[in-house]
Parts: structure tokens; sequence; C-alpha cells
């Protein structure tokens, strides 16, 4: 096969970039063009098309690969407590810390939010963690989950888990919420999946009226666009109440202005307070 073209300012990219936002129903404007010209390439090399036009012909005419390209995408990659170290300071600093603060308040409801939660393993992280807690009885708390993958959604509402996606949980978390399906399977108990909505939505398309304790958008803004960044972190920033948490991905940094708008508490580990 000749070699994969490249050119992201191509017009042949472009009309590509287009006709797939098109196709799959998203707005791919807003995803750096390196990050979709992998994803192609990817696809590219499977069904021997080196051109982007030439792909884009296989693509209308094979409906399939529709799908085969809306998976990868996608980047559904993520497991419970990703990165343990920064959920141990979930679990023993950011929990207590918004607990301690509803014994003050007259609102005894957490609001959270899990953007771009893929197949539920982080929202359901965050409710092991809470209910590790052992939050007082008037204090409840509500988890809002979002992503655009309604296939991820399904999974995350059956919440049955392969081995190596529970690993970093410890071995009372296993005892304690998870049932054994059979030796590859894990199922979650009622407890914490009831902590949990699920809801499909795109982020850039998401209206962010509610104000939150809690929001954990980790490792998908790696995908975005520099400009698409900047914007969604100011509006999530915007959603949080004055000292709420935003926890971010390990490999992602807030840029201004919500970065002016946030103190660290443990920026190595990406986690933020409102001002
Ligand atoms: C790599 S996963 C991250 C999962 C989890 N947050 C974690 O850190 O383990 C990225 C998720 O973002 C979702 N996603 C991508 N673009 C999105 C968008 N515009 N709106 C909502 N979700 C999106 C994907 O479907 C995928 O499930």
């Amino acid at each position: 096969m000749e070699k994969l073209e490249r050119d992201t300012d191509s017009k042949s990219f472009k009309r590509l970039k287009n006709e797939v936002s098109r196709m799959i129903g998203v707005d791919y404007d807003n995803y750096s063009r390196s990050h979709l010209r992998r994803r192609f390439h990817a696809r590219m090399r499977v069904v021997e098309t080196p051109r982007f036009i030439d792909y884009l012909n296989y693509l209308k005419r094979n409906e399939e690969e529709i799908e085969n390209l809306r998976e990868l995408l996608a980047v559904n990659v993520t497991k419970f407590k990703r990165d343990k170290k920064v959920w141990d300071t979930i679990e023993d600093q950011v929990i207590p810390q918004i607990l301690e603060r509803k014994k003050e308040s007259i609102l005894k409801k957490i609001e959270a939010w899990s953007a771009g939660c893929s197949t539920g393993e982080e929202p359901y992280s965050l409710a092991i963690s809470y209910l590790n807690n052992r939050p007082p009885d008037d204090v409840s708390l509500r988890i809002k989950a979002t992503d655009l993958d309604e296939k991820a959604l399904d999974f995350a509402r059956n919440a049955e888990y392969p081995a190596k996606s529970v690993k970093n949980l410890s071995r009372s978390d296993m005892k304690i919420y998870l049932e054994k399906e059979d030796d590859e399977r894990w199922g979650l108990k009622d407890e914490v999946k009831d902590l949990v909505n699920y809801k499909e939505s795109d982020i850039f398309e998401t209206s962010f009226t509610k104000k939150f304790d809690l929001i954990l958008c980790r490792n998908l803004m790696i995908y975005f666009t520099g400009e698409s960044k900047t914007e969604l972190m100011e509006r999530l920033v915007e959603s949080l109440k004055d000292g709420g948490f935003l926890i971010i991905g390990m490999s992602e940094n807030l840029r201004s202005p919500a970065k002016e708008k946030v103190e660290s508490f443990d920026l190595k580990k990406r986690i933020f307070i409102k001002k």
C-alpha cells in the first residue's frame, strides 16, 4: 500500500472530517486534527485506502465501517479508580471536605458530575469512595454521568465488569460493593448503582444550568482543539459551586481564563477548587 496521506490542511481531510461529522452526528470540528488523523489512519490502514478521499468513498459504500470508525473515535478506555493515587486523595481528602461543608449547610444533597463517563467505572468509583466515607443519614449524593456514546452507557447501566477493570479496587471495596458473576465478570451492587444517573449527552451541547459540588472531567479534553478546551474549561468552572472541586486528567492542564478562577487543591493530581 502507498504511504498514508497526512496533510490535515488539505481539502480532502476537511471533507472527510465534515462528512464523518454528518454521518456519526458529532461535530468533529471540536476535536484536534492530529487525534482525528491518527484514528482515520488506523482504519485507512485496515481497509487499505491510503488517501482520505478514497476512505470517504469506502465509508459511503460500507455502512458497518461507520460503526467501526465511530467506536475508534470514541476512545472508551477507562477503569475503576484510574490513577489510584488521585482516587486515594478523592476518598481521603476531597469527599471528607465536601461532607464537612454539608454539616453546616442546609442543603444536604451533594451534586456531582462525571463528564465523559464512558462505561461507568469513573462515576461508580466516586460512589464507592463516597460510601467508604460513611456519610451521615441526612446527606445524599447524586452523580450525573454523561457521555455521547450510547453503547458505553448501556454497558455502564448493566454494571458488569471484567477482572482487569476492577483491579485497582481494594479487597475491601471488592468484598463490600461487588458480586462475582463468574470467573471473568464482577457485578456491582445496587447500593452503588443507585447513586448514578446516566444520560446520553455531547459535552458541547450540554446545558450547564446546575451548580455542582464536584465535577470529574478526566481524559476527555485531550482529544479536543485548544479553542474548544479553553471554552469547555471555562464552562466547567462556571458550573461549580463556590468551593466546588474540578478534577481533570493527569495529562491535562487548565487554561486561562478557567485557571484564574480556581485554586490548586493538589496540582500534581489535577484537583482544583473554585475560588
Ligand atoms: C477515554 S474515555 C474517559 C473515561 C473516564 N473519564 C476516565 O478518565 O477513565 C473518554 C470518553 O469521552 C467520551 N466523549 C468523547 N467526546 C465526547 C463529547 N463530545 N461529549 C461527551 N463525551 C465524549 C467518549 O465517548 C469516551 O467514553
